[in-house]
């Protein structure tokens, strides 16, 4: 007996199918991008965030490629010469809007982590809040003092403000955010610029496809606000506020 399949049903099946499939990338794209990363990595926290271990034999490991990049002399003189009043510039417009707001204010003692030449402490100092300094695992001073994000060298309740957009670079998110909580003040605001599902670097030690896992981190703070905005690749800025 001849067996035939009839054309229309299985063309209709084949776009139904492929109808479904479309669909549901569009309605979970973090399921496709997770199972397309490399298998080195793990999802922690919750989804939608993903370490990159790199195969890192240590710790110490994961510090030397952080700073492979940090301390690259060219680098640094474009940095500091050619980059220098650009970066200034965007980073006081953000941290004016933020000033405007009543999220920062010249009495403030904020911290920049993360802040590699200064640009963004130089910003912090420009709109009139002296007291401010970066950290970084490169020394620049006077901006910039020797700190790695992971153990912040601050006592607890130090700061009333701390920013950061090298989020993305933390091996440990969660050491990342409970030293941002530990040496912020009881009230202090915390300001994190991160690249959701975008633009990171051989650098970055993590992914974020959404803001749920970051604000999840953050376990004695509220969030004031979540926006998009154009900070050199990133696009969301999240504020929050530890609670009193
Ligand atoms: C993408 S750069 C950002 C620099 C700066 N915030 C800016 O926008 O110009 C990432 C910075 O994070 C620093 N970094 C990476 N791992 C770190 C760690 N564990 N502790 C402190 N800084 C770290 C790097 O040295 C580098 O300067």
């Amino acid at each position: 007996m001849k067996f035939v399949i009839p054309k229309l049903p299985f063309t209709l099946s084949l776009f139904l199918s492929l109808s479904f499939l479309i669909v549901f990338f569009f309605a979970f794209p973090s399921t496709f991008l997770r199972h397309s990363l490399s298998s080195s990595s793990v999802v922690v926290a919750d989804e939608g965030i993903r370490i990159r271990h790199h195969g890192y034999a240590s710790y110490e490991a994961y510090i030397q490629h952080q700073l492979k990049k940090t301390q690259n002399p060219k680098l640094r003189e474009v940095w500091t010469t050619r980059d220098w009043d650009r970066k200034v510039r965007v980073f006081s417009t953000f941290f004016r809007r933020l000033k405007e707001r009543g999220l920062l204010s010249n009495g403030s003692k904020a911290l920049s982590i993360g802040a590699r030449v200064g640009q963004e402490v130089a910003a912090l100092r420009l709109i009139g809040v002296e007291d401010s300094v970066g950290i970084d695992l490169v020394p620049r001073p006077p901006l910039v003092v020797k700190g790695d994000f992971h153990a912040q060298p601050f006592d607890a309740e130090t700061f009333d403000f701390e920013f950061s957009n090298v989020f993305d670079h933390a091996l440990y998110p969660e050491k990342f955010v409970g030293e941002i909580e530990r040496t912020l003040k009881p009230g202090g605001v915390c300001v994190i610029h991160v690249s959701i599902h975008g633009k990171t670097d051989k650098y970055s030690a993590n992914d974020l496809y959404s803001v749920k896992p970051l604000v999840n981190l953050f376990k004695r703070s509220k969030v004031v606000e979540v926006r998009k905005i154009d900070g050199f690749g990133l696009d969301t800025e999240i504020v929050f506020r530890k609670n009193v």
